[in-house]
């Protein structure tokens, strides 16, 4: 791979032993994907920020990194952490666990880190254009960046992101290169779809297979997109095209396959496993001011939590009845077991995989007007 003589000094230790780490592992990435040379990227969103997804293990890294003086070059929002920053005793969260999350905090915003805490970075202010280079780890937010935005990203893993941070680079190949972007097979919707937790059926169904899908016959907005998004980042697809609606599409291409009703139906058979739930657990992907709002017209009949970006705080200000908004975190990266809650309903099919997979959860995956009204 090609270096310039900057990127050589980097790797030489001229600017210190943390940024030296970096460049060594995105030499090592850009070597395994043959990638020709880094590019420079306008933003990252790291992921691994709970405790309860990187363990002591992750902790010690980050400050071990924090203590070298690792600094952000480029403009670096961050996945939640495990709890409400501020609200986490009230809430209910272990003490021991809490300390853990602060410490991992702590390291991140000492790395110059923005501390935005959610999985969409581009609903409050990280809005990459059309066209650009980014080094995105949440992987909603990476297929969302590809498909809605048009944006430029690999899913990376935690620690690429982290030294793509550090140095404001990131090897190119995979989505950074136009030929990688082109459809790969098309989805023929069938099935009539009726609400977001529809869409992110047809997601996470899509997810099983590996490519560029071109969807037909849907007509998302916005939360739909999100949604969809979400649930096909479950499996290994980072990018979607539906003509008309996303930036980049193109005409059908490769094998062709249906989802229909009995899909839809096969979907959630299969992530639903609970009748009764302890909390009803909406924003996966987090919720924009405007969802919460929605909940609201909804009018529940039992307590929703809703997770969001702290961010959209002073835009959601006022008590609303009924709904929990919790900040910084999500109800798969937060130990809701130790909460007492044992089954939560979802309207994403992206958290009920892992809300039963990781967290051993019991879940109704069903839409939002069907979980507030139940
Ligand atoms: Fe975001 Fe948590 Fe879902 S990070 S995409 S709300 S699993």
């Amino acid at each position: 791979m090609h270096l310039t003589k900057g990127e050589e000094k980097i790797l030489q230790g001229e600017d210190g032993e943390a940024a030296q780490k970096a460049m060594e592992l995105l030499v090592a990435l850009g070597e395994i994907y043959r990638a020709e040379k880094l590019i420079d990227v306008a933003s990252v969103q790291v992921s691994g920020v709970s405790h309860a997804t990187i363990g002591d293990a992750g902790l010690d890294f980050l400050e071990d990194l924090a203590s070298k003086g690792a600094k952000a070059r480029v403009s670096a929002t961050i996945n939640p952490a495990g709890i409400d920053l501020e609200r986490w005793k009230k809430l209910g969260f272990k003490e021991s666990f809490a300390r853990k999350q602060l410490r991992i905090v702590r390291a991140y915003e000492a790395m110059g880190m923005l501390p935005s805490y959610t999985c969409t970075p581009y609903l409050i202010g990280n809005l990459p254009r059309f066209g650009e280079h980014i080094a995105w780890a949440e992987s909603s937010s990476v297929v969302f960046a590809n498909s809605v935005l048009g944006a430029r990203t690999n899913r990376e893993s935690a620690v690429s992101a982290l030294a793509s941070a550090l140095l404001g680079k990131t090897p190119y190949y995979g989505l950074h290169l136009e030929e990688n972007r082109k459809g790969t097979f098309t989805v023929e919707v069938e099935a009539e779809l009726r609400s977001e937790a529809d869409y992110s059926a047809l997601g996470y169904y899509v997810s099983n297979y590996e490519g560029v899908p071109l969807f037909k016959n849907i007509s998302p907005g916005a939360e739909e997109l999100k949604a969809l998004s979400a649930a096909l980042g479950v499996g290994k697809i980072n990018m979607f095209q539906i003509p008309g609606i996303t930036p980049e599409s193109g005409s059908e291409k490769g094998e062709k396959m249906e989802f229909g009703r009995d899909e839809l139906r096969e979907v959630y058979e299969k992530l639903n496993s609970a009748d009764e739930v302890d909390a009803i657990c909406i924003g996966c992907p987090h919720c924009s001011a405007a969802e919460i709002l929605k909940i609201e017209q909804l009018k529940p009949e039992r307590e929703v939590w809703a997770f969001t970006a702290r961010k959209n705080k002073p835009l959601i200000e006022k008590r609303i009845k009924n709904i929990k908004v919790i900040y910084d975190t999500c109800m798969v990266v937060s130990p809701l077991r130790d909460l007492g809650i044992e089954a939560v309903g979802v309207n994403s099919a992206k958290a009920a995989f892992y809300c039963a997979n990781l967290s051993k959860l019991r879940v109704r995956f069903d839409s939002l007007k069907n979980l507030v009204k139940s």
